[in-house]
């Protein structure tokens, strides 16, 4: 563990009457990579998780040596580098690609790969086909798929076949054409009995864990209590398991709005532009290379 990392996790703990429990955190393990067993353990003893995502093997780097235990190498690489308007478009191609940079650039926490749009509804035997390329050539230690009912017979082959599956249930970003744009999944009884089915249903076919997408907190709160297996929130309040966030927002390197769920913990957009500025003006004005910086 770091200095840095340390004093982190001591303010955590003097900053709350009730200390939270940091055995997934910072490096403190055993060497090895973060299982579903670990996460499992986590649950059971109220440990609460963060998951980002991940998309290269440098910032993944970044984010594994800070403690965080669980990697999505999510679709949102769509949007967020690849430079799509949304997540439809991408391939499993990318994503196996980016999954195995993202192995290569961490050493702890356990990545997860997701099943993008068109790769596993088809049959079980398209998500096992897809699921087996992430686990074989990128390296992943679980896949993720959105949908509730509807992907319980793919959600069922995976896990008989050796992959662990994390579900994502409320808002499903790949549903955004049906959809008809971004809203607040699981408002009312009807939708919240459907939501809370789901996850249960989720749970019984074997998924290891289930993201909440822009759900009630409420609701988010109650499916939680009544699984067993922990649920990570997006948008979904406090009382999930986990919180996970897409890095570039939780960075501050998204342009433009972010959504009223996200907390900006930088601002790399304005760091990273000021960096670029500099270097230009120092090029321009003949300041940069000098002799510090030349062979001879
Ligand atoms: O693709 C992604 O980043 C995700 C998270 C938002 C959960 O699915």
């Amino acid at each position: 563990m770091s200095a840095d990392s340390s004093a982190t996790q001591e303010s955590a703990v003097a900053s709350s009457s009730t200390p939270p429990k940091l055995s997934l955190y910072g490096g403190t393990g055993t060497g090895r990579r973060v299982t579903v067993r670990d996460l499992a353990k986590a649950k059971r003893e109220g440990e609460k998780w963060a998951m980002l995502t991940a998309y290269d093997a440098l910032t993944a780097g970044v984010f594994d040596e800070a403690g965080i235990p669980v990697l999505l190498v999510g679709d949102s690489a769509g949007n967020n580098h690849l430079g799509y308007e949304n997540t439809v478009p991408v391939t499993v191609d990318q994503l196996v690609m980016l999954s195995a940079a993202v192995v290569r650039g961490t050493k702890r926490a356990m990545v997860v790969g997701d099943l993008p749009f068109g790769s596993y509804q088809s049959s079980p035997s398209q998500a096992l086909e897809t699921a087996a390329r992430f686990m074989k050539e990128a390296g992943c230690g679980a896949v993720k798929l959105e949908g509730g009912r509807r992907v319980l017979p793919q959600v069922d082959a995976l896990v008989q076949a050796g992959v662990p599956v994390m579900a994502h249930i409320g808002l499903t970003p790949q549903s955004v054409n049906v959809l008809g744009g971004y809203r607040i999944a699981g408002r009312g009884d009807e939708e919240a009995e459907k939501l809370i089915s789901d996850a249960k249903a989720l749970q019984h076919a074997g998924a290891f864990a289930i993201v909440l997408e822009l759900v009630p907190a409420e609701l988010a709160a109650r499916v939680s209590a009544e699984l067993d297996v922990p649920t990570v929130g997006i948008g979904a309040g406090p009382g999930t398991d986990a919180q996970v966030l897409v890095w570039t927002d939780m960075a501050g390197l998204t342009p433009g709005g972010v959504p009223k769920f996200v907390k900006q913990y930088a601002d790399m957009r304005a760091l990273l532009g000021d960096a670029a500025r500099s270097f230009a003006s120092d090029v321009v004005h003949g300041v940069y290379p000098d002799e510090s910086h030349s062979y001879h």
